[in-house]
């Protein structure tokens, strides 16, 4: 199996600020406008992206939430552990891989509007994901979340949170 360097370097990927490595391998040429979308996106959107997503066990996907639902698809590597949040305060705790026998899933739906956040359940290891979005990511749906804001809204789930933050 290569080496989480070596996948890094024969993918291009790049620093993701939520944490980890990214790429984005498609994104689809047709656009909707901002008048066809929900209120909270402001601008204009690509129909669909993609990227391949890289995180190692030495860091983790701090808690975030975007617009849009994403769909994460599992390719090679430790299986994830994936924390949601919804926005009226449920927490799951989800497993990303390939032992679909010990209740792993290959896929995985993130919906719109949940904080979420991610680790690598083994030691010293990788896992390569994709994630899929519709309408197209873009930064100004992305929210990377405080410390302090989500504790305040979430004191049940302090813990998790401090695990999952960096501020
Ligand atoms: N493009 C850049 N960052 C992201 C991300 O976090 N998710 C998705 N789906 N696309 C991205």
């Amino acid at each position: 199996m290569m080496t989480a360097k070596e996948l890094i370097q024969k993918l291009d990927l790049q620093p993701h600020p939520e944490g980890g490595f990214f790429k984005e391998t498609y994104r689809s040429p047709g656009e909707i406008s901002a008048n066809g979308l929900p209120s909270e996106f402001k601008g204009s959107r690509s129909y669909s992206t993609c990227i391949y997503f890289l995180l190692t066990s030495a860091t983790f996907s701090a808690f975030h939430k975007i617009n849009q639902d994403e769909i994460w698809h599992f390719y090679l590597g430790s299986p994830i552990k994936l924390h949601t949040i919804s926005q009226d305060g449920i927490h799951l705790e989800h497993r990303i891989g390939n032992a679909i026998k010990n209740d792993q899933s290959p896929q995985l739906v993130v919906p719109k509007g949940h904080w979420f956040a991610a680790s690598v359940m083994d030691d010293n290891g990788y896992a390569l994901v994709g994630c899929t979005v519709a309408p197209g990511f873009d930064f100004g749906d992305f929210v990377l979340g405080s410390r302090e804001e989500l504790i305040a809204k979430f004191p049940e789930h302090k813990k998790i949170i401090e695990q999952y933050t960096r501020d």
